[in-house]
């Protein structure tokens, strides 16, 4: 279908249907409360069961295609060299241009194997933003993490196509003040999803790459999204609006030393991740702390199946269709929010819109946490459930206050997102009602706090 048919049918067409569905009911009102004052104030901790829309994560949480579970059952479970393995290789070689690849059990498995090889005590490391597990790999090596995202203002009035970038000026300050021979490692996180999921240029991941170069230090991409990096490159860059997208996908990813991957996302399977790096020495130190972490190397902590889902997972993410009809449902939600008044950060990034909570509820201050606040009311109201992402997930900082509606792939359909612009815009109507919350019970790692810890309303 060209893109005027599309346009003149619906801009949203879906490219696949429903085979098989999953019941999901909105529990009533007095349910939804009780499980709310049951859970603490904190949505990690509620039963599925009791969500009628989960928009928690995009991470392992989408509808896998019939062909991917026609492979699940053609899995082969041998413990060294499977056929699956092989598959899973070639997918991988095929689909963004790396030949040595180590399976682990999700994305931060392959950080570990990965970070493990390549840091050493005292080391930092660059990345545009890390994403929290990201960071907490490289402190566990005895490492530091630095953030360079580029300056833009992650608020409701941002703009700029690709607010996602990594600041090279900020990274000679790094190397300024660590020294050269410390910075070993700059990452790059593509599409940056501490920063609202927003994309990184083509001419930024080269940028990137040639400051690594200039100070000798090894070039990562953590390409957990890749596919919707490669689609907002395509329509954002005219250099690059007739390469086809498994093109666009593979160079974006060329002139990277190693990548870290969570299968959970851009490679459309509920389980799974992998790192992969051009240089033998490299690999072979991979596979040996994949072997005491994870498992043998052609498994990596995965069972055969699960290779053939993110086999055949990663080719289908680089279907024009389905990536562009991905990036654009994001968008709808994010629409539908505006049309009423919510405000969001624009522009919508891949995976996800995010709410300023902030501006949504402005009488409430940061240490009562009104992320927090709105997360719980559009579970209340519509049995909605999203993820703060301000001052309650990141003590300490002063990130703006964001609540993330993470869309799964594949699963939900524009009923769905109107449900949850009406939830949200039912909410904003209520706000006076809000009070702040405090926390009355937290775990010892108070960056993992926003996982488990229980809070109350504020008198
Ligand atoms: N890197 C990025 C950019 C991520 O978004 C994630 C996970 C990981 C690494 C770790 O991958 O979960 O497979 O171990 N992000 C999920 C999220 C959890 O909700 O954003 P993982």
């Amino acid at each position: 279908m060209d893109n005027k048919t599309a346009g003149v049918l619906r801009h949203s067409m879906r490219s696949y249907k429903a085979k098989s569905v999953t019941s999901i009911q909105l529990p009533p009102r007095e349910r939804r409360a009780t499980a709310l004052t049951e859970a603490g104030h904190n949505v990690f901790n509620l039963a599925a069961d009791d969500v009628f829309i989960d928009l928690l994560t995009d991470s392992g949480t989408g509808a896998m295609s019939d062909d991917q579970w026609a492979d699940v059952v053609r899995g082969d479970e041998a413990y060294a060299g499977s056929r699956s393995f092989k598959r899973f290789r070639e997918a991988v070689a095929d689909v963004m241009g790396f030949d040595r690849v180590v399976p682990a059990h999700q994305g931060r498995g392959a950080e570990n194997v990965l970070f493990g090889a390549l840091l050493d005590d005292g080391d930092v490391v660059l990345n545009n933003t890390h994403f929290d597990t990201t960071r907490a790999h490289v402190t566990n090596q005895g490492a530091t993490a630095v953030d360079c995202p580029a300056e833009t203002d992650l608020t409701t009035d941002s703009v700029g196509t690709f607010a996602g970038n990594f600041s090279t000026d900020r990274g000679w300050d790094a190397v300024e003040e660590h020294g050269q021979d410390a910075v070993s490692t700059v990452v790059l996180t593509i599409t940056n999803n501490s920063a609202a999921g927003q994309p990184v240029s083509m001419a930024n991941i080269r940028e990137t790459a040639a400051f690594a170069a200039e100070i000798d230090a090894t070039f990562v991409i953590d390409a957990c999204r890749f596919a919707e990096n490669a689609q907002f490159i395509k329509q954002r860059d005219p250099e690059y609006a007739d390469t086809p997208l498994s093109e666009i996908a593979r160079e974006q990813l060329r002139p990277a030393d190693a990548i870290t991957m969570s299968g959970k996302k851009d490679a459309l399977a509920n389980i799974g991740g992998f790192t992969a790096v051009r240089d033998a020495a490299l690999f072979e130190q991979c596979k040996q702390r994949a072997i005491l972490y994870e498992g043998f190397p052609t498994y990596g902590g995965l069972a055969g199946r699960d290779l053939e889902a993110m086999a055949t997972g990663l080719r289908e993410a680089v279907q024009p269709p389905y990536v562009a009809e991905r990036i654009e449902q994001v968008a709808t939600l994010g629409a539908l929010l505006r049309e009423r008044d919510i405000p969001i950060v624009t522009p919508t990034g891949g995976h996800a819109v995010y709410i300023d909570a902030a501006a949504l509820f402005p009488d409430i201050p940061a240490d009562q946490f009104p992320g927090q606040r709105l997360v719980c009311e559009l579970y209340r109201e519509g049995g909605v459930r999203t993820v703060e992402l301000g001052s309650f997930a990141f003590p300490e900082t002063d990130r703006p206050e964001l609540v993330r509606l993470a869309l799964p792939r594949r699963t939900y359909w524009r009923e769905h997102l109107e449900h949850i612009a009406e939830t949200a815009a039912r909410v904003r109507d209520r706000r006076e009602e809000y009070t702040g919350l405090k926390i009355v019970w937290e775990p010892p790692m108070e960056e993992l706090r926003h996982f488990s810890a229980e809070l109350e309303p504020v008198a």
